[in-house]
């Protein structure tokens, strides 16, 4: 059987093997990034870090890495963070742990955005992967009946918030044929803040299957 927890720390200890001394990292967030922020933590590199959860800024700082507000930061060196579905063309869905706005913010202000993943993650099509959408709670009836008309079905989160304090509402059965369309109409609805499809963030991805990790670079991976 595949241990997908081994092949998430060799994905995450490959990418972490691009950090240098006087980079400024951004910390994604979720169980992939966790296993990168021990591995970052591990090497004591003269490094500080922005974090794109609570969660993950707790854990930096836990094994003793430097944590920034990134309120007052412009740009990052390099972001490492997890997806929860991406294709050949380092497009993804993100967002299962919910911190997609705050990671889609650090992932613009990135020189380098790279995703860290075990092989279960790759994918042919983006549409069967849920889709989260987060959404400021006075909209919530509102955007409801708009996304009723993008998804075929979709399930609020129950009892949760986002570390910004906002709901999310999980798309199910979505048309990924056109999925820079679905990004671009979702944002158009007033109340919408954020959703989990990244489509030209990420650079590179480390993706490892049964202990053997791939490299894919943008532009430069077969189909
Ligand atoms: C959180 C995310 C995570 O990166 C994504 O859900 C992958 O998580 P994991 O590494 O635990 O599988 O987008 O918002």
């Amino acid at each position: 059987m595949i241990d997908r927890d081994a092949d998430k720390r060799l994905a995450a200890n490959a990418a972490v093997r691009e950090i240098r001394d006087d980079m400024l990292v951004g910390l994604g967030t979720g169980s992939t990034t966790a296993h990168a922020i021990a591995a970052l933590a591990e090497r004591r590199l003269r490094i500080e870090t922005v974090a794109t959860s609570e969660a993950s800024a707790r854990l930096a700082r836990s094994l003793g890495l430097t944590v920034r507000d990134f309120g007052g930061v412009e740009r990052v060196d390099i972001a490492i963070d997890g997806a929860d579905a991406i294709d050949a063309s380092l497009r993804a869905v993100k967002g299962a742990g919910g911190a997609m706005l705050r990671e889609k913010v650090v992932a613009a202000s990135a020189d380098r955005m790279i995703v860290i993943a075990d092989g279960s993650k790759r994918v042919d099509r983006l549409g069967p992967t849920k889709l989260p959408v987060e959404i400021l709670p006075f909209a919530r009836g509102f955007v409801a009946g708009r996304l009723s008309r993008l998804f075929t079905d979709w399930r609020e989160r129950a009892d949760y918030r986002t570390d910004n304090g906002n709901i999310v509402i999980d798309g199910h059965g979505w048309d990924d044929t056109a999925p820079d369309m679905l990004a671009a109409t979702l944002m158009a609805i007033p109340g919408v803040v954020a959703h989990g499809l990244f489509l030209t963030e990420i650079d590179a991805a480390y993706i490892a299957d049964d202990g053997i990790v791939t490299r894919l670079e943008r532009g430069r991976n077969p189909r």
